[in-house]
């Protein structure tokens, strides 16, 4: 019997994949559909105090291996998910909710208000990179280590954050030592690319409407560097915040490459948007037969055990 079940601080997931903040979870409906698929919990889009209606269409395209997006955070506002928390309980699988602050009191006024909800994890969004005039939290270190102590202090859930790709070692350390102090549950890496910019040639023009084209990219390419942000956390977090792998996830060769870095769950943006609820079962059934090739039958197995050339 192949496993691929997971947990974080005591919850069980019963298979390590399921949906990133972000695409098809910002209804009822929506969550519905990720709630009847195999997805092995419920992510809901991230929230903010007040409903948001995001930024000008068209802020989502499709491109051959991936998507540009630049939505600008459309949600319901943060009362509207707390209030569908019990008519998701019905799935039977984790529950959890993105907050996206835009200073330190709103995450605190979110966090406290999902704390006395049923809700099973609390998922800190650092790192929107498309609020007009906003720089992502995760990019100004004083403030995020202000925003992670905050969140120890506070959160009654296991909790975590929602990091934006760092491409350079002496931020990755930097990081590594407010999230070793500050010991979240878990982290995941990594939100869009920020601010690349794709052109229709034809056209000679930019493919999303808001801030002149440039949006966060996701999907193929942004697979190596999501790994090597799961890499480099792993190697320098202390092993009990685990991470959750997200970028470029479309088969279950790169759910196992995650895992091999040293994920210890997965989660699917663009190829979910792409393909549907029914991605999920793919990709995990996909895993699976990696596995059973490999001779492994369960993720600890081989979860970090990245070889590299002495
Ligand atoms: C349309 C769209 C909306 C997104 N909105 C959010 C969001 O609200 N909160 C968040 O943490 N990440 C958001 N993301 C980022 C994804 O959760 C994910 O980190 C990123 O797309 C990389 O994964 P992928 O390559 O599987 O798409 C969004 C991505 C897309 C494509």
């Amino acid at each position: 019997m192949i496993d691929i079940s997971a947990e974080i601080s005591g919850i069980h997931f019963n298979s390590c994949i399921y949906n990133a903040s972000g695409p098809l979870d910002a209804t009822l409906d929506e969550l519905n559909n990720i709630g009847y698929s195999n997805a092995c919990g419920i992510l809901m889009k991230s929230c903010t105090i007040l409903p948001r209606e995001g930024n000008p269409e068209p802020r989502y395209k499709d491109i051959d291996g991936g998507s540009i997006n630049s939505m600008g955070l459309p949600n319901m506002g943060y009362k509207y998910y707390l209030d569908i928390i019990p008519s998701l309980m019905k799935f039977n699988k984790p529950v959890i909710a993105s907050i996206a602050g835009q200073n330190l009191d709103e995450y605190k006024q979110m966090i406290e208000a999902f704390n006395s909800s049923k809700v099973d994890i609390l998922e800190i969004n650092l790192s929107c990179p498309n609020i007009v005039g906003k720089p992502q939290i995760g990019y100004d270190f004083e403030m995020s280590e202000e925003i992670i102590k905050m969140c120890r202090e506070v959160s009654k859930k296991p909790w975590g954050l929602k990091l934006p790709p760092y491409f350079d070692f002496v931020h990755f350390e930097q990081m590594a030592s407010i999230l070793n102090g500050s010991k979240p549950d878990f982290i995941v890496c990594i939100n869009s690319i920020g601010n690349a910019l794709f052109i229709d040639w034809e056209k000679e023009q930019v493919v999303i409407k808001p801030k002149g084209g440039f949006g966060g990219l996701g999907g193929k390419y942004i697979k190596p560097t999501a790994l090597a942000n799961v890499r480099k956390f792993y190697e320098l977090l202390n092993k009990n915040i685990k991470i959750i792998g997200v970028g470029g996830i479309y088969t279950g060769v790169d759910a196992f490459e995650f895992i091999l870095s040293g994920a210890s769950l997965l989660q699917l943006g663009t190829s979910f948007a792409q393909e549907g609820p029914k991605v999920f079962q793919r990709v995990s059934e996909e895993l699976k037969s990696v596995m059973i090739q490999k001779g492994y039958q369960n993720l600890q197995d081989f979860k970090g055990k990245l070889k590299v050339i002495d």
